[in-house]
């Protein structure tokens, strides 16, 4: 098995997360990261070697295998392309870029250059959300009807919650969408195997103004602040949004994405109506997967390899009754990618791409639309 040298650009809430599931791999070196400011102090917080302020000359200085981008939406694209220019894998967090010309950018570059990349849609990698996914495949569920749920957040409920996400000119022009309903529609694409050819969407954004705090905070810190220290800003992304879809089959489909329903931390539903069984998955409740039946006794199948798919089965780590999860997904992921780029297949596998980055970003850039223009858009491409 080859060992890998990695480098992490950005260690905050989902950076610290790529290190810790790299080294379950067993077979990759956290070598270096790069943050700003303080790269230092990141480094050996997290017991990594070596930290750079620059990810220039980190990736320079380090020439590693492969590089994970971390980091804000804004700066993915040129961090992205920067690595790809010298033949280096990449592994970058969702959404994809800030932009759509930027997404087609990255997917074309790493085409045309037989580069190998990740994008970081997690959720595919619940195991019990591979067992629907086997399911639907093997014809179990039948034809799809439906296909409906959704993400629900709480962590901006208040307008005194504050990250850089509220900030277009660095999340883009989506917010609750880009952010974690980009997770929903690649779960539902990946899992059905159909495609979204029409969108109608409806956006809302409760709080106006937000108090933006005036020093830095990390995502999710829940730091409290006093009111002197924010600035009152005015908001201009969905806190909020719904979204009808046309599936490529003829089924039909509904979202509800919120980042301010209180009580829901993380919770991602996906229920799929089909014409054999009915299939529901709760991320709040993510090691069982409920089996609908018109005839029969519905199920709960059980997180268990021994039982379930070969498909789930190979994304798993532990025995049927150790409860895997949220930091198990992107272990799950970033072994698929490995061996990926290991055998130097840059071929579709089962984990996300920068094509399916792209797929994500033409999705949002169509719900964008449709929600400011009030009418229903086609997917181009
Ligand atoms: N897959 C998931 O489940 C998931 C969850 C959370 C976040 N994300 C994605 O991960 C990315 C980061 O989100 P986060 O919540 O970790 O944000 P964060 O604010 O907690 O961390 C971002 C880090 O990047 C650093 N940084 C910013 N600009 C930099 C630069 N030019 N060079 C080096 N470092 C820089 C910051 O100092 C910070 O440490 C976003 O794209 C987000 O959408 C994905």
């Amino acid at each position: 098995m080859k060992r890998f040298r990695t480098c992490v650009i950005g260690v905050g809430f989902i950076g610290a997360a790529h290190i810790e599931a790299l080294r379950r791999l067993g077979n990759v070196d956290v070598v270096a990261v790069a943050d700003v400011p303080n790269a230092a102090a990141k480094a050996e917080a997290h017991c990594v070697p070596r930290g750079y302020d620059d990810y220039r000359e980190m990736i320079d200085t380090e020439k590693p295998d492969v590089v994970h981008i971390c980091t804000p939406n804004a700066s993915h694209y040129e961090m992205a392309m920067y690595a790809m220019e010298r033949g280096i894998a990449v592994v970058c967090e969702k959404p994809l870029t800030k932009t759509l010309e930027e997404a087609r950018a990255l997917a074309a570059y790493a085409k045309e250059h037989n580069i190998i990349t990740g994008v970081n849609f997690n959720c595919r990698w619940y195991p019990q959300v591979m067992q629907a996914k086997a399911m639907v495949d093997s014809g179990e569920v039948g034809d799809i009807y439906t296909v409906h749920g959704g993400y629900l957040q709480d962590w901006l409920y208040y307008d005194t919650d504050y990250s850089w996400r509220l900030e277009p000119e660095v999340s883009g022009d989506s917010r609750a969408f880009a952010d974690i309903g980009s997770h929903w529609i690649d779960m539902v694409e990946s899992v059905t195997g159909l495609r979204a050819v029409e969108v109608l969407a409806d956006f809302e954004t409760f709080h106006k103004t937000r108090k933006k705090p005036l020093k830095p905070v990390d995502t999710y810190s829940g730091m409290a602040l006093r009111p002197e220290d924010y600035a009152e800003i005015p908001i201009h992304t969905e806190d909020y949004c719904t979204v009808l879809f046309r599936f490529d089959n003829g089924a039909h489909g509904a979202c509800t994405i919120s980042q301010v329903f209180a009580g829901r931390k993380n919770q991602i539903l996906m229920d799929i109506g089909g014409s054999r069984c009915a299939l529901h998955w709760d991320s709040e409740d993510s090691n069982e997967l409920w089996i609908g039946r018109r005839d029969a006794f519905n199920q709960k199948a059980p997180k268990d390899p021994s039982i379930l798919s070969g498909l789930a089965a190979a994304s798993i780590s532990y025995p049927g009754g150790h409860v895997e999860g949220f930091p198990d997904t992107f272990k799950q992921n970033f072994k698929a990618i490995y061996a990926a780029i290991e055998q130097g297949d840059s071929g579709k596998g089962i984990f996300a791409n920068f094509d399916d980055g792209l797929r994500e970003m033409v999705l949002c850039d169509a719900v964008v639309r449709s929600a400011r223009e009030r009418r229903w858009i086609k997917i181009d491409g």
